[in-house]
């Protein structure tokens, strides 16, 4: 079916972590969500990273912090990136770029993605300049060392957040 303006409907795939979901990843997800016709925020899981929030707590979190953007879907995949986008019917991949020191990183992963399926695309959003310095690790630290937090994620995912620190045994 087409869209409004006549054409396929574009669908975009916003992958990450999302360990634990920002004010900096709502944006990203708020602004590419104009762009497309669909946007599936598709959580991976990263070996690299140890998980504060189960990737089921991300997907409910991320849920109920876009339940105000109708072509918004929340997803999981394991395994190559393109392999799921290629799945999704998707050719285009968003990512956010906050700082200079972020480009390394989403130059590589950009190259190996393209050169994995050259017909798909990495669209890059830069952030918002208040969301600059917010990344999930720095949150999560915050966290863990007891600092507020509340105000640099969306509110379903600070009650999240405080329910796993409520629950989790002293150390
Ligand atoms: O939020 P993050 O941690 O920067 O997200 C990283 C993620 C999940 C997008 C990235 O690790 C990823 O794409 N993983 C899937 C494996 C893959 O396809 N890697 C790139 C080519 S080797």
């Amino acid at each position: 079916m087409l869209n409004s303006s006549g054409l396929m409907p574009r669908i975009a795939i916003y992958p990450g972590s999302f360990d634990p979901p920002t004010n900096g990843h709502l944006d990203i997800i708020e602004r590419a969500s104009t762009l497309f016709d669909t946007l599936v925020v598709a959580v991976g899981t990263n070996s690299e990273k140890s998980p504060f929030m189960s990737v089921n707590e991300r997907m409910a979190a991320l849920n109920e912090s876009t339940t105000h953007l109708q072509n918004v879907r929340i997803d999981t995949f394991k395994g190559l990136l393109v392999k799921y986008a290629q799945d999704q019917g998707s050719r285009v991949l968003v990512r956010g770029l906050r700082a200079i020191s972020d480009f390394d990183y989403e130059f590589r992963v950009s190259m190996a993605n393209k050169n994995l399926a050259p017909e798909i695309e990495t669209v890059f959003l830069i952030a918002k300049e208040e969301y600059s310095f917010i990344a999930s690790s720095v949150v999560k630290e915050m966290a863990q060392l007891g600092a507020d937090f509340s105000k640099f994620v969306p509110g379903p995912v600070a009650e999240r957040m405080a329910k796993i620190l409520a629950e989790r045994p002293e150390d």
